[in-house]
């Protein structure tokens, strides 16, 4: 009695091995998967029916049933494979198969408008031995304010409302690239100029051209005797250079802590003559402020504002992006919506 059970499903698993490397597609074979194994299957019956038998029997009941499902699972997957593979075989084997075609081409990304324009401003101040300087965006309070001439109680720090990643508000995302400024002093020996690309954060209501997150270009030169005519000059070239022209300039008076006397650079509109929609009917547009840079600031980078002096400007990289491409809201620009990046490939 003791081989009883294993010898009774001998039979059944020999005529069930039988229909399944017979069955004729993959349909076909799953019906009978679900019909060998189901509940009211060969598995399934055989299961239920242990409790029925006299304990004795009740082990061997089991280790039957657990071989039957364990084979009848194996030549299932077996089938599955060989039905498959000979699918592959005779469509590669019918007319019209080539295997020398290429495989569809993979779809290609392209280039940010921002990654862009940023990749030509540093070509160009490369190109006229500018360095080129990365900083963090999770900067120090000390770095993005106190060393830029702008203390904690100072009312500056109202312009610019601040994402703060630690209780004590000593580390902040950065709300513009000027900490780069200092960061560059530390990094050079003067005379050297930099530019400093980057990301940065405002906690800013959002509307057409403000977002909390958006690109600047933060520029430094620091020599012996430079002046706002220095300044001047290369702005005139930076502008050159992003509109492949000549562009009229004015600079009006702004405040910035960190530099003195410090401007808001005007360019007269690249698109028109007498007034658009662009320039707002007033044929200028604010592109930068800029600024020589105040003696407190060298002096955080450890330069001596006796024997040395610089320029700084910060472009609003995101509003130039926009101004390139003729983008009319600054949102679209890090929505990641794939119909308006699509235009740039
Ligand atoms: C600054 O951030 C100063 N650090 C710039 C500077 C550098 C002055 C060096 C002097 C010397 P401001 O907050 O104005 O300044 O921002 C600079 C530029 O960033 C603006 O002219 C504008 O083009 C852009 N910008 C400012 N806020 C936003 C915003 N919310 N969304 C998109 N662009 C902005």
């Amino acid at each position: 009695m003791q081989d009883a059970a294993p010898k009774d499903v001998d039979r059944p698993l020999a005529d069930a091995l039988a229909r399944i490397t017979q069955a004729p597609d993959a349909a076909a074979l799953g019906r009978l998967a679900e019909e060998l194994l189901g509940k009211s299957g060969l598995v399934g019956m055989l299961l239920a029916s242990i409790p029925t038998l006299p304990p004795a029997e009740r082990k061997d009941a089991g280790l039957a049933a657990n071989r039957l499902k364990r084979e009848i699972e194996g030549a299932v997957a077996a089938r599955k494979s060989a039905l498959e593979e000979a699918a592959l075989a005779s469509e590669r084997a019918g007319a019209g198969f080539d295997p020398t075609l290429p495989p569809a081409a993979p779809r290609r990304g392209s280039l940010h408008p921002i990654t862009r324009v940023q990749r030509e401003l540093e070509d160009l101040f490369t190109s006229m031995g500018w360095h080129v300087l990365d900083g963090p965006e999770v900067e120090l309070e000390e770095y993005n304010f106190d060393k830029l001439n702008i203390p904690r109680d100072h009312p500056a720090r109202d312009t610019m409302d601040t994402f703060r990643c630690d209780a004590e508000g000593k580390l902040v995302m950065r709300t513009h690239t000027s900490p780069g400024q200092v960061r560059a002093m530390e990094r050079w020996k003067p005379p050297f100029r930099a530019i400093v690309p980057g990301k940065v954060f405002r906690n800013e209501t959002k509307d057409a051209s403000h977002e909390h997150t958006f690109h600047q270009v933060e520029g430094l030169a620091i020599d012996r005797d430079l002046s706002v005519g220095h300044l001047i000059g290369a702005m005139k070239t930076l502008l050159r250079g992003i509109f492949g022209r000549d562009i009229e300039i004015r600079l009006r008076p702004g405040y910035f802590p960190f530099v003195e006397p410090g401007f808001e650079l005007d360019a007269r509109c690249p698109f028109c003559a007498t007034g658009c929609s662009v320039c707002k009917q007033s044929t200028w547009i604010e592109l930068l402020p800029c600024g020589m840079v105040h003696p407190n600031v060298l002096r955080s980078g450890g330069i001596d504002p006796e024997a040395w002096t610089g320029f700084a400007f910060g472009l609003g990289l995101s509003r130039l992006v926009m101004l390139r491409y003729g983008i009319d809201d600054v949102r679209l620009l890090l929505s990641g919506d794939l119909r308006f990046l699509e235009q740039f490939a």
